[in-house]
Parts: structure tokens; sequence; C-alpha cells
């Protein structure tokens, strides 16, 4: 079949890497894609918000099966337009797709439902959102309702920071329309892991787990990114909290959007806090996590093309996914600067030499070949993964696959993985 993925990251190398190992893959299109998505997949230049460029691409190709990586198409429709085109598609509609698209609509079905999660408040008047500020005092987390590539959190220390925080979002308007409205909640402490579900309305079916490191710095520090690096499984989960996780999370969820006629279909990722308390829910994603996608994608021995073909036939009850036993992990290299400003077009060089290894294997972001040349053109450039027997041995494996690369402009953090590594110690 010809199959067609919308997105140009890791996230998008690593499914196009899966999907192409399936039998049922005769062709792949991938729009735009990158550099390492075109040993896959024939890369189309189209944006992917240009929804009427990619459904007109969809049907002049013939396309049997698309699958939609990004949030942004999805909170813009594009699953429901492929559909009225009867091209099955992999991804939620719009009104689902609402869970990731406003944080505000996701909190009134999580507080409606009793799923826990921080407690808060959603405001569009700055005098009200700082009021709230002062009587709630600090630590407390200011977030955009709308999207802004996982860079519009603002976990704040002090009443100041969280008051700047507003200030930037509503007043400066840093992340434009996304910032009109706000959600200011509490500060929830404990361990952070990454959950994962294939669902079609009640059904569902668990991935393997993941934990992923936001902040731009070792130690988890600095602002927060799109992600600087993962690994799966995480150590924290077990089946009692995934269980804990799927009654009292995510079915009450799934339930709440078919009560609204917006049932979901598609994967659906959890943030989640495990704290004393249990395990509280901090945002929802509407697709796959990068780079936690690139280690699933390494630890998955099952076809996904029929896994994702079956959520969408509603077929879930029939499928059993196999994960390898090896921890993945892997690391982001992110141009100098990012998560703020970088440079673009800078040369990276040797990522064929880091990559002979079997457990080695490099899923690309921002990249772009300009004559033979491998070319930097984002903020995260490149997802190095490696395998291991456990975390400690795939962490030793990928900073020596990382020191075989040139790239000057570049950098990365060097402790992935560091809480797993000390429960192995
Ligand atoms: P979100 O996009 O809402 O998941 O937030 C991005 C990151 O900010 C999360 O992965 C957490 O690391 C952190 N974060 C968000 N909300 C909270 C919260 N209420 N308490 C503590 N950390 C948070
Ligand atoms: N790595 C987190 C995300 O994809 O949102």
């Amino acid at each position: 079949m010809k199959v067609l993925v919308v997105g140009s990251g890791g996230r998008e190398h690593a499914l196009c890497w899966a999907i192409s190992k399936s039998p049922l893959c005769d062709k792949i299109y991938c729009l735009p894609g990158n550099a390492g998505i075109s040993s896959y997949a024939e890369c189309v230049n189209i944006k992917v918000n240009d929804i009427e460029g990619i459904i007109s691409f969809a049907e002049k190709e013939s396309i049997d099966f698309a699958v939609i990586g990004p949030e942004e198409p999805l909170v813009l429709g594009i699953s429901d337009e492929l559909k009225k085109k009867n091209i099955k598609t992999f991804g939620p509609s719009a009104s689902a797709a609402k869970l990731e698209g406003s944080k505000a609509f996701m909190k009134d079905i999580v507080y409606r439902n009793n799923i826990p999660t921080a407690s808060y408040g959603c405001f569009s008047d700055i005098d009200k959102a700082k009021q709230y500020i002062h009587k709630h005092g600090a630590p407390i987390v200011v977030k955009t309702s709308g999207l802004a590539a996982g860079k519009g959190v603002f976990i704040c220390n002090s009443v100041n920071e969280a008051i700047n925080a507003v200030d930037k979002i509503m007043d400066e308007k840093i992340f434009g329309l996304s910032g009109q409205e706000i959600i200011i909640e509490e500060f929830l402490e404990g361990e952070e892991v990454s959950f994962f579900a294939l669902v079609n309305g009640k059904k569902i079916l668990p991935l393997a787990s993941a934990q992923d490191h936001k902040a731009v710095g070792d130690g988890d520090t600095g602002p927060n990114t799109g992600g600087m690096g993962a690994y799966s499984p995480a150590p924290i989960m077990n089946s009692s909290l995934e269980k804990k996780i799927i009654d009292e999370i995510i079915l009450p969820t799934t339930n709440a959007l078919i009560d609204q006629d917006s049932p979901y279909q598609g994967v659906l990722f959890a943030g989640l806090m495990i704290t004393k308390e249990g395990p509280k829910l901090l945002e929802y994603n509407i697709r796959f996590g990068d780079p936690e996608c690139q280690v699933l994608m390494r630890r998955l021995k099952s076809d996904l093309l029929s896994a994702l073909i079956a959520t969408c036939d509603n077929q879930l009850d029939n499928i059993t996914l196999k994960w390898c036993d090896e921890k993945a992990i892997v690391v982001i290299m992110a141009s100098d600067g990012y998560p703020g400003d970088y440079k673009k077009g800078s040369i990276i060089e040797n990522t064929f030499i880091a990559e002979k290894k079997d457990e080695i294997e490099i899923f690309h972001s921002g990249t772009l070949f300009k004559n033979d040349d491998l070319i930097a053109s984002g903020g995260r450039v490149l997802g190095v993964t490696a395998t291991g027997k456990t975390v400690t041995e795939a962490h030793k494996n990928v900073y020596e696959a990382i020191n075989l690369i040139k790239w000057p402009e570049g950098f990365y953090r060097k402790d992935i993985g560091w809480r797993a590594i000390k429960l192995e110690k």
C-alpha cells in the first residue's frame, strides 16, 4: 500500500523507519520530511499546516493510509478532511485534538470527570491571573492554553517569576494567540513518565513507557524544550501503575470524549507526574512524543503499520504488540542556542561512521542535504539512539556514537538516562 506520513521530525523519521519494514508497505511519501527520512520515503515539500496542499497531494497519489505525526495539522482538522476523501487516517479528529490544542478544554474535561491533576485556574484576563498568583504563592506553574511547541510552560519558583511569565505571555504575547488564555496551576512534585496508548473509542492498547528529559541543560536545568533525550522503558512503570493510569486517567477521558461525540482515534500520550498520592495528569498530547517515539520504535518488534491500521479499523482487540527486552536511549543533538535563537546552515559530518554499529540508529529532525553535505536546518537536529541490555549500557553506546559525529555548532546533554542509571547501580 501507499503510505503518507505527515511531519519532518525525529518522530516521523522513526515512524517511516518502522513502517518501511512492514510487508504491507509498498511506498512511503513524507510531507515535508528531512534528509534522513529521504532514505525511506519520497519527501515532498508541502508544509504540515498546508491542509489543502496535503489533501490534494494525497488524492493525486491515491494514498491508501495516512499517518499524521505532529499536533498542528491534527488540531487544524487534517484527519477529518482526509476521511472526507475516503483516505484512512491515523490520528484524531479536530474536536478530539483539542485535548492538546487547548489546555483549557483538557483541564475542563479532566476536572469534570474527577481525573487526578494539578489544581488550576484558567484566565483570559491578565489582572485576574496575577491575583490568582498572589493568592496561591510559589512554586506555581504558568502555561499557555494553546500550542507552543513544548515551550509554553513556565515553572516559577517565586511570585515575581510567575508575574513575569504572565506578562510575557499575555502582554508581550510571545506565543501569539496561543497565550490569549492561560492556565495557572499547582506545582506537582514527583517523577514524570510518558504514557502512550493506541486508542479507538473505548478500546485502549497501551504501548511501552518512556521517560523524557525536557530541560535544555544537564541536571534537568534551564528552560524547557521539545525534549533533549529519552529512554524506554521507564523503570517506575509496572503493571499495577499502568492499570491505575488506564482506570483513573485514560478511560475516564476517552469515555468523556465519546459522551461529547468526539471519540478518540490515534495515539494518546499522557504526560504524568507520579506523585506520593499516585499518578496525576500534567498534559495530554494527541500524537507520539518526540523524542519518545524514537526509543519506542527501537524497541517495537511487531509490525507498526498493521497496528496503526488496526487502530483505525477498530481492531485493537485483535492485536498484541511485542517489545524487545533491551533498553533504548535517545540523545538529541541540537543547534547552539536552542531553544532560543540559533543559526542554520552548519555542516554535520561522520553520521554514517557513528551509525555503523547495529545498536545505533540516527533519526534526523532539522536536516537537509545540500550537494552531498548534511546541513543543520532546525533547533533539534539529530536523535542518536542506542540499545543495550541496561540503560547504563545503552548510555555508553549512545555517547560513543555521538563522539564520532563532527558538528562543532551543535550541543547535547551528557546525562540522558541519569535516573534509570542511578537505579541500576
Ligand atoms: P506540559 O507541556 O504541560 O507537559 O509541561 C511541560 C513540562 O513542564 C512537564 O513535562 C513538566 O516537566 C513540567 N510541568 C508542567 N506542569 C507541571 C506541574 N503542574 N508541576 C510540575 N511540573 C510541571
Ligand atoms: N517529548 C515531549 C513531547 O513530544 O511533547
